[in-house]
């Protein structure tokens, strides 16, 4: 295969998506892995069968081998249960540690050098499972959720607004769950302020809309879980990375001391280029954003303790 040599673990929905977009795209060849390695190799192949239709140059594989992997610059990680109805993404704890370490630990093996975008769930902890079993340094273990929640609250308020969601800048720091904090203050529609534009009553319920905006597509969908804007979101951070963008956007990243937060992964700005993390600029919380984001971080503590208690 050519490179930029892309791998995405787990052929389900958001993998299947992430293939699809990233060959469109030509951001590179693909690899696409699952433990049932025929659908991967299927799914691969009926994809690379839409290349002379659709006119993209991406060679596409399938399988359960990681040998199919080796020497992968970028690999998403997806392998892991979605959540079903009611269900809460912090339930997937036990069950999505033990596969994205048995994931990782292949990666590491066969993509020694690649920067790992992980988003199976819960995002903020499974981010820890992958470094500690990769092994790899921060700056190339990188969590998918703040593009996907910053693209909730940006759809949410072009919707109420009636503008281009084009016109939109928004982003969601803290970690992938009910504690998450959009940014309401740095909100620009078109270089405007959204505090112009909208009272605080209705930016407070796009606000709920977005902490809310994952479960709101499980309860509709009710076999699962969100794949079209994840996926999108995973592709931006791979693409940003293959083509060296020093692009700033939010993801999880393993925090030592930025925000005043040590050892833990957390959604903040981030600069991603060719190295993965290439740096954390370091944004002005007013009090009541800090406050909210200590308590976010507090969550991801919270669960990445509980993984160690169960041992995994
Ligand atoms: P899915 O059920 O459609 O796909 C998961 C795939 O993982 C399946 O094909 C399954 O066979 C495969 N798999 C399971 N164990 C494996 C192993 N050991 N090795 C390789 N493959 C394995 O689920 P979907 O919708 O694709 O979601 C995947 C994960 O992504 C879930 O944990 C979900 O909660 C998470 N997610 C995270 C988001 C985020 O913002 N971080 C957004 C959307 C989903
Ligand atoms: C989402 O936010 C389930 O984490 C996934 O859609």
């Amino acid at each position: 295969m050519r490179r930029p040599k892309i791998s995405v673990i787990g052929a389900g929905f958001v993998g299947s998506t992430c293939a699809h977009w990233a060959a469109s795209k030509e951001l590179g060849d693909v690899v696409l892995i699952d433990i049932n390695g025929e659908s991967a190799q299927g799914k691969a192949l009926d994809l690379f069968e839409a290349s002379p239709v659709e006119g993209f140059d991406s060679r596409l594989l399938g399988g359960s081998d990681y040998a199919l992997t080796a020497g992968s610059d970028v690999v998403i990680l997806t392998a892991g249960l979605p959540r079903k109805p009611g269900m809460s993404r912090d339930e997937l704890l036990a069950t999505n540690a033990k596969i994205v370490k048995e994931c990782s630990l292949q990666v590491a093996r066969h993509s020694p050098q690649s920067i790992l975008i992980v988003v199976s769930n819960p995002l903020d902890a499974m981010c820890h499972v992958a470094m500690n079993a990769s092994q790899f340094p921060r700056e190339r273990v990188l969590g998918m959720a703040g593009i996907l929640d910053g693209a909730r609250f940006r759809s949410f308020i072009a919707m109420e607004l009636g503008v281009s969601v084009e016109d939109v800048q928004a982003f969601v720091f803290g970690g992938h769950g009910d504690t998450m904090v959009p940014m309401p203050r740095y909100v620009s529609v078109g270089g405007i302020p959204l505090m112009q534009l909208l009272s605080p009553e209705k930016i407070d319920r796009i606000v709920d809309r977005t902490r809310k905006g994952g479960a709101e597509i499980v309860n509709l969908l009710k076999t699962g879980s969100a794949y079209y804007a994840p996926a999108a979101s995973a592709i931006q951070m791979a693409e940003a990375i293959v083509r060296d963008k020093k692009r700033y956007l939010t993801c999880a990243v393993y925090l030592k001391g930025e925000y005043g937060v040590q050892n833990l992964f957390c959604g903040v700005m981030a600069k991603l280029g060719a190295q993965g993390l290439e740096g954390v600029p370091l944004l002005e919380l007013n009090r009541e954003e800090k406050v909210m984001f200590e308590k976010s971080a507090a969550a991801v503590k919270e669960l990445v303790d509980a993984m160690s208690k169960l041992g995994v």
